[in-house]
Parts: structure tokens; C-alpha cells; sequence
């Protein structure tokens, strides 16, 4: 028990949920879900999105907490401590792998919100039309080093706070600047659908057409999910094993699932309508937001300080997002290899810095960094998002649900007895058969029908 005592851990019950929400919330929810919803077929692809949610969320993020609370350990050690020997750690690695891929190309996207902090504090957007802010963005994001310099000191502002410890650190921040990010972006929902020919971009995305689904965004969805919700390799193991004995992890997974995809839905209000009334395409990928944002502002009284507001808290939002992602490279790095914090933390950070800048530079024009037609940026994001991170969940629900056993899992859902937890057998039940069922037949019907 003496280590027990000497790991880092969050003070109260606010402070895993708001660690937590603090991962999940993030440019996944304010820049990935409209890109992919409009590449991927608008409200149809909402609404399997909602499915998988509802399905997949709570199961998966809970089995991920009640590893990491009962074990106390990172994504690794959790695996060594109730099943050594054997093929399950394979799944921590994975997780801690997965965790330096997103980094990469996740800071270069956090990079850019720096770029537009600047860019907002120095009236750049203002009086401009349409053309103009989408020829500054794409000048900035295809510049190579300039990206991969704010992108450096993105990566250089995690690792000073995941240095600094948990309970310090990450708790503090995620705390109060979450619930702004959301007022921010009820205000400028209200501007968006209320833009002239803002109806098209709300039938975009509640107007389900289904004939336009294919595998490709099915899979997609999931993907998005996963993503999302932080899912699927090991953040939610190693924030569990932060949480008190004495904390709810059905709530906190339900707390967490909600708010982030409240956070998404309203990024989709916020988007769309804009989008289509400025004439900017739903599938305009890495542009819609960054371009359609500053449209909306240079449209709204007080919109410099409220855009200014915007990006600051959305890097904020990111800064919540790459710290639970690079806590879990370094947690493995001390607890398992032994080395010291700050040692793990600077490792980290430079491969980081390394990987993450041919992600940058396969943006530029011209580049060379292209496999098989994709970027470098766009094959990290594939892979780890869409094949990873749900390969991660199937094997941590099969996991709990066959190996783990329902016996550890009903005691740490009720925390020994002590809370009722009246869903736990509902989602037992999924977590062992109706999940693993689920992902496989995602990946089975994304494969066939292309
Ligand atoms: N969920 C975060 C977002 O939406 C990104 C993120 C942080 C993440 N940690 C993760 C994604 C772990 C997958 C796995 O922005």
C-alpha cells in the first residue's frame, strides 16, 4: 500500500470529472466532428454517431475506469497486474503507441489554435471577405515551419504541465474553462442560425439521408467516437487510477459521455448554418471551421474580444486533450521503466516534436510526405483514430467482460457495496457481448461495403 499512497490523484470528485471531460472535450469536438460529418454525409452520420454513443460510450469508458481504479496502475501495468504472462499488456503498449500518433497530429491542429489566437489579438480577420481569410489559412497551414514551430511550443506547454503532476496540474485547468468554452459556444450558435440562409446548414445536419451511408462512414462514426470520448487507449485506465475509492465511475462516465457530446452537437450548430450561408462546402476538411469561425465573428457586435475569448479557450480545450495524451506515455515511462518524471516527460515531448513535424510538413504544398495519396497528417489520424482506438475498446470490453469477470466489476461499479449502481448488470451485459458484437460489426460491414 505504500505506493498506493505516493501516486498522484485527484482531489475531489469534480476533479476526475472535469479531468476527464477535460481529455474528451477538445479540437475532436470542436474540429473533427464537423470535418467529419461533412465529409461523411451530414445528419445521417450524426445520428449513427448518437447511436455509437449511447451504445459504445458509457460500456467502453467505464470498463476503461474500472480497470485503472482497480489496479492503480498505467495502461501497461494495469494489464501486468491482473493478467501477467500473457498477451493482454499487448493492449496498454498499443494504447501507449496510439497515445504518441494522436499527439503528433493532434498538436499540429493545437498549433494552429496558437497561430489564431494571434491572428484574433491582432484584428487580422477584420474586414476581410471570404477569399481572404480562406487564402490566410491556407498560406499558414501549408507554411511548414511556421506550423511546426507553434506546433513545438504546443507539445513544449503539455509537457510543462504534465511535469508539473496531476493534481496540480491537470485539475486546475479543466475546471472552470470547460463551462465558459460552452457559453461561448451558445452565443455563437445563436449568431450562426441565425445568419441569413442558415436553414440549408441546419437541414444538413438534421436531415438524415441514409443512402449516402457507406461503410467508409460507418466506420468513420466509430472512429469518431472513440476519438471523441478519449476511448481506447488507456486515458481513462490511467485517469482511473487517479480516482478515489470513494468515487462514482458510472456517473463520471455518464458526466463525461454528456458534456462532450453536447460540446460536438453544438459545434455542428455552430458550423453548419454558417458554413452554408457563407458559401463555405461541408466538406471543405481542414478549412470549414478555421475559416468558417472568423466569418461568424467579423458577422457579431463585440466580435474581436469574443473571438479573441474563442481561441484562447480553444486551446485551452486542446492543452486539456494533449495532457491526458502524453500522462499516458509518461505515466508508462516512470511507473514501468522507471524513470523519473521529468526525464519522461522530455523523452516524450521530443519524439513528439520529431513525429509531429512530418505531420506539419505533409501539409505544405508539394511535399513529399504523401503515402499511398494520403498525407502523413491524414494516415496518423486514420490509423489510430479509425483501426486503434476501436481495436483498443473491443479488447478492453472483452477484457472486463471475460476475464476480468463480473464479480471485480459489479464491486468497482458499487465501490464494494457501498452504492446501489441499479445499471451495472444492463451494462455488464453489453460490455461483454452486445460491444464486442458492435465493433466487430462495424469493422466486418465497413470492410465489405465499401
Ligand atoms: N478526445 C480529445 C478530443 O476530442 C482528443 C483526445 C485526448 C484523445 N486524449 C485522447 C483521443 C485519447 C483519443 C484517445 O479532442
Amino acid at each position: 500500500m505504500a505506493k498506493e499512497n505516493k501516486r498522484d490523484g485527484f482531489g475531489s470528485k469534480l476533479g476526475i470529472i472535469a479531468a476527464a471531460a477535460g481529455s474528451a472535450i477538445g479540437l475532436g469536438n470542436i474540429y473533427r466532428f464537423p470535418c467529419e460529418l461533412g465529409e461523411n454525409g451530414g445528419a445521417a452520420f450524426l445520428l449513427m454517431y448518437l447511436g455509437i454513443v449511447l451504445f459504445l460510450g458509457i460500456p467502453v469508458m467505464l470498463s476503461e475506469l474500472v480497470i485503472g481504479r482497480h489496479t492503480l496502475s498505467n495502461a501497461v501495468g494495469a494489464f501486468k497486474k491482473l493478467a501477467p504472462k500473457s498477451f493482454w499488456p499487448f493492449v496498454g503498449y498499443m494504447g501507449v503507441l496510439c497515445g504518441l500518433l494522436i499527439f503528433a497530429f493532434y498538436s499540429t491542429v493545437s498549433g494552429w489554435t496558437l497561430e489564431y489566437i494571434v491572428k484574433a489579438v491582432t484584428n487580422s480577420f477584420h474586414g476581410k471577405d471570404l477569399a481572404a481569410i480562406e487564402q490566410d489559412f491556407n498560406t499558414f497551414h501549408e507554411s511548414g515551419w511556421r506550423n511546426v514551430l507553434w506546433q513545438a511550443i504546443f507539445i513544449f506547454l503539455t509537457g510543462f504541465v504534465v511535469f508539473r503532476g496531476v493534481q496540480n496540474g491537470i485539475e486546475k485547468f479543466s475546471k472552470i474553462l470547460m463551462p465558459l468554452l460552452l457559453v461561448i459556444l451558445v452565443v455563437l450558435g445563436i449568431r450562426s442560425v441565425t445568419l441569413p440562409g442558415a436553414k440549408e446548414g441546419l437541414a444538413f445536419l438534421f436531415k438524415p439521408d441514409f443512402s449516402k451511408i457507406t461503410g467508409k462512414e460507418v466506420i468513420s462514426a466509430m472512429g469518431q467516437v472513440f476519438f471523441s470520448l478519449s476511448m481506447g487507449m488507456g486515458v481513462l485506465v490511467t485517469y482511473g487510477s487517479y480516482v478515489k475509492k470513494s468515487d462514482n465511475l458510472t456517473t463520471t462516465a455518464l458526466s463525461v459521455t454528456l458534456s462532450d457530446t453536447l460540446v460536438a452537437v453544438l459545434a455542428g450548430i455552430v458550423i453548419f448554418p454558417a458554413a452554408f450561408s457563407f458559401g463555405i462546402k461541408p466538406t471543405a476538411g481542414m478549412g470549414l471551421v478555421f475559416n468558417t469561425i472568423p466569418m461568424i465573428f467579423n458577422q457579431m457586435t463585440g466580435g474581436y474580444v469574443f473571438c479573441i475569448i474563442f481561441f484562447v479557450l480553444l486551446a485551452i480545450a486542446a492543452l486539456t486533450s494533449t495532457i491526458s495524451l502524453l500522462e499516458v506515455v509518461v505515466a508508462y515511462i516512470t511507473e514501468e521503466l522507471h524513470i523519473n518524471r521529468k526525464k519522461a516527460t522530455i523523452i516524450a515531448c521530443a519524439v513528439t516534436v520529431l513525429m509531429g513535424a512530418f505531420a506539419s510538413l505533409s501539409l505544405m504544398k508539394d511535399t513529399p510526405l504523401v503515402i499511398a495519396g494520403h498525407t502523413v497528417f491524414d494516415g496518423l489520424d486514420f490509423i489510430s483514430s479509425n483501426i486503434m482506438l476501436p481495436i483498443g475498446g473491443l479488447l478492453i470490453v472483452v477484457f472486463v467482460g471475460w476475464r476480468f469477470g463480473k464479480k471485480r466489476f459489479f464491486a468497482e461499479v458499487s465501490n464494494e457495496g457501498m452504492l446501489k449502481a441499479p445499471l451495472k448488470s444492463l451494462i455488464y451485459f453489453i460490455i461483454k457481448y452486445l460491444a464486442p458484437l458492435a465493433i466487430v460489426l462495424v469493422f466486418v460491414s465497413g470492410l465489405i461495403n465499401r
